[in-house]
């Protein structure tokens, strides 16, 4: 694995996920890996989190940390023969450059335009830093993907799981703010890469980009779709045919203690109580939204430990 960018880079799923629950049991077994080695994680956008939990992930390996918000630097240039005359400061080629200079591994985290199909698709923020760093580059969420959170998700269902292929059910609920796709996505390829009997719901409109969806089956209804569901993950974002528009905040999709039955109730966070999932499933045992955010340090341990050992 030379960077982590995409949950593709991972060689062997299965084993990333029980390397991720065997950190957990056992989190300070390599604490020597990471000595003298320094993460720079960049932030163009906010996080509670993936700062936090993949920050902790490194401390546990030994390595040093620095958090850079890139918002507060130099206002970076990515087209490349650009006359760099008006806002832009400094190009991406020198900045990932300098940072490689300081930094072992550098994280990024930069969202989409939601505005500009074609320039998210691209994913030029990260596949820059991919083009011109010169240490591994690893994803914690660009326009397109969260593959740390796609880790921590296949983990959680693996600890929780007593079948052998549970049912999974992405659903769509409603949201005021247009959101991107990337832990959708990052989900949907997931599930499409472990063995379980995994399908979307959501409203017409909403459909996720075909390319990662593939064959994945899709209902536009969504109380038949949950029926005798085992994990329910519940996640809002904008339309991607309409792109980046709110089509509508329809109630009805909200998740309710009712359409949640047994199943285990997955959001990645942060979410808007009574909007996507109403109090009566996340103060309940149904949830594991808390065991799911606790295990984001486990999944980025993993991640940070495999591209340790490849340095
Ligand atoms: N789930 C997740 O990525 O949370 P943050 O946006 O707080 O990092």
């Amino acid at each position: 694995m030379k960077n982590y960018t995409d949950i593709h880079d991972i060689e062997n799923i299965p084993e990333m996920i029980q390397e991720a629950i065997a950190l957990k049991a056992n989190p300070f077994q390599y604490e020597s890996l990471g000595k003298h080695k320094t993460l720079i994680m960049l932030f163009f956008n906010s996080s509670l989190r993936t700062r936090l939990s993949t920050e902790k992930a490194a401390k546990n390996l030994g390595m040093e940390v620095m958090i850079l918000d890139i918002n507060s630097t130099w206002n970076l240039e990515f087209t490349d023969g650009t006359i760099m005359n008006l806002d832009t400061a400094e190009h991406i080629k020198e900045a990932a450059q300098v940072l490689s200079q300081y930094g072992d591994l550098i994280a990024v985290r930069a969202f989409p335009t939601l505005k500009d199909k074609a320039l998210d698709i691209s994913e030029y923020i990260l596949q820059s830093f991919v083009t011109y760093a010169t240490v591994p580059i690893i994803n914690m969420e660009s326009a397109i993907a969260h593959p740390l959170q796609a880790l921590t998700d296949a983990m959680t269902i693996a600890e929780l799981s007593s079948k052998k292929k549970p049912k999974v059910v992405l659903s769509w609920a409603p949201h005021p703010k247009a959101l991107p796709h990337a832990v959708a996505n990052s989900f949907v390829n997931m599930m499409q890469s472990i063995n379980v009997d995994f399908s979307i719901t959501h409203p017409k409109g909403y459909a996720l980009d075909p390319n990662i969806t593939k064959n994945t089956p899709i209902s536009h209804n969504q109380e038949e779709a949950l029926r005798d569901a085992d994990f329910v993950y519940v996640k809002n974002w904008s339309s991607y045919d309409d792109y980046g528009k709110v089509l509508h905040q329809d109630p009805d999709w909200m998740i309710t203690k009712e359409k949640i039955g047994h199943a285990c109730c997955m959001h990645c966070l942060p979410v808007r109580r009574n909007v996507v999932i109403e109090d009566a499933v996340l103060d309940s045992k149904n949830t594991v939204v808390i065991q799911q955010a606790g295990n984001r340090t486990f999944a980025a341990q993993a991640v940070l430990k495999k591209l340790l050992e490849q340095l």
